[in-house]
């Protein structure tokens, strides 16, 4: 049993070994019932993230915190079609998942989405959809299961029985530098999502200055090791690289995100980048489900689901369900913020690079975002009318609009969203979009991680 003991497992991952599943086992064992100590969860973690984990293990510990707590089982409630979920490792003005979920409502799958909340400098699912007054992330399961009867899809945050060992194992690694190891964000990602229950998933996962990942090679290893590992699990899983190298959209911040999207499914403008994003994200999940024969039909199925309205109508029922406004499409009683103004561009030329993770960052120093766990979120606040790469400027259009609570933080994000673009006097190519993984990443998941 010494080869359990909480030094001994950490001391032969420190030296570089292979930890059995027993000693797996025995770790999450002790990050559930507190008899591992945050130092020592802490120093197998920065372990774990110097010296990689390999596939058996980093299944056994995927397997190990996906049943610490609860696993759903949607099997005996019967809904209408099967449940499907994405994941997204988070970006700037990401909101295809309030798109997302109410898209393949439509198209007959049924979409529990379990989210979080701002990380860093990205935005939370739960924040941006909290800007709705009186919408509750965090129904009666009666009420969640109500939902999803009535719409197909129900957007709120996991129970604390969900994957109680990721909980806590996250906010460790949240304040010792041991986010960015892929074997423990695919743990912790995929963990939760099987607790979940879901039967297919499709993982955005972004690259690029406004994402954990900033590099292809990066993306591609966390985005290989996902899928394999889901594969492992028996789940059905794509997942896809996006761009992150700019907001995606036109709006970051919680209520400006969730108005961009009501506009969005209503058909009053659909960005072209985040209709190909949500496109291309629908069309993998709609596939994995069973809903569609091909790629190129699920995606004119979910384009006709647009179309029609039958997803708008998906998210007011949604929305209306879970407490928030009874008529979200017409009035969706989101809030404003005091000031509005916009960013004017120093110089003319081409937008030819973006600070996406500045612009994140402006948002947070605005108030839409945390800057210690507990901070209220102001729902009004953030950015608007975002320029994207390779937009034509002339000296003194806007390159943003700011939405702030006083003058004075205002001017502070006005001077930091000036400072994030960079002007050119040559159009840049037009970046990628949306890639599939990489099929040739090495077996081991290595040390370094995003
Ligand atoms: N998202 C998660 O849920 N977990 C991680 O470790 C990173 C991103």
């Amino acid at each position: 049993m010494t080869e359990a003991l909480p030094q001994e497992v950490i001391r032969i991952k420190r030296d570089g070994g292979r930890l059995s599943r027993a000693q797996i086992d025995a770790f999450v064992r002790g990050l559930t019932h507190d008899t591992w100590s945050d130092s020592q969860a802490a120093a197998l973690a920065m372990a774990i993230l110097l010296r990689g984990m390999d596939p058996a293990e980093t299944v056994a510990l995927t397997e190990a915190m996906t049943h610490s707590g609860e696993v759903l089982d949607w099997r005996d409630a019967r809904l209408a079609g099967p449940v499907l979920d994405k994941h997204s490792t988070g970006g700037v003005g990401d909101k295809v998942s309030l798109l997302l979920g109410p898209i393949v409502a439509a198209c007959g799958g049924v979409v529990p989405m379990l989210s979080g909340r701002g990380l860093g400098h990205t935005g939370g699912t739960l924040d941006k959809l909290e800007a709705l007054p009186g919408y509750s992330v965090t129904p009666s399961r009666d009420l969640l299961l109500q939902t999803l009867r009535v719409a197909g899809c129900a957007i709120v945050g996991a129970s604390e029985r969900i994957a109680p060992a990721d909980r806590r194992l996250y906010a460790i690694r949240d304040v010792t530098a041991t986010v960015e190891s892929v074997p423990l964000i695919t743990a912790s990602i995929l963990s939760k999502k099987l607790a979940a229950g879901v039967s297919a998933l499709v993982l955005d996962v972004k690259v690029g200055n406004g994402a954990f990942c900033t590099t292809l090679a990066q993306a591609s290893e966390l985005a290989d090791c996902l899928e394999q590992v889901a594969q492992a699990a028996h789940l059905p899983c794509v997942a896809l690289l996006t761009d992150m190298n700019q907001v995606l959209g036109t709006t970051a911040g919680n209520a400006l995100e969730v108005r961009e999207a009501i506009h969005f499914l209503s058909g009053k403008v659909r960005e072209p980048r985040l209709l190909e994003v949500t496109l291309a994200l629908c069309a993998q999940l709609l596939l994995l489900g069973g809903l569609a024969a091909s790629l190129d039909d699920a995606r004119r199925a979910a384009m006709q689901a647009l179309e029609s309205g039958a997803a708008a109508q998906r998210f007011a029922r949604m929305v209306a369900a879970l407490g928030g406004p009874s008529d979200v499409l017409r009035d969706a009683r989101l809030p404003s913020a005091e000031v509005q103004i916009d960013v004017a561009a120093a110089g003319a030329g081409f937008v030819t690079a973006i600070d996406t993770r500045a612009l994140g960052l402006a948002v947070v120093a605005l108030g839409g975002g945390r800057q210690r766990p507990g901070d209220a979120v102001h729902p009004g606040v953030g950015l608007s009318q975002v320029l994207s790469l390779g937009a034509m400027v002339d000296a003194g259009q806007a390159l943003a609009c700011v939405h702030a609570l006083d003058a004075a933080s205002a001017q502070a994000a006005a001077r930091a969203v000036r400072a994030a673009f960079t002007l050119g006097a040559v159009a840049p190519a037009a970046p990628w979009l949306v890639r599939a993984c990489s099929p040739d990443a090495g077996p081991t998941h290595s040390a370094t991680g995003c």
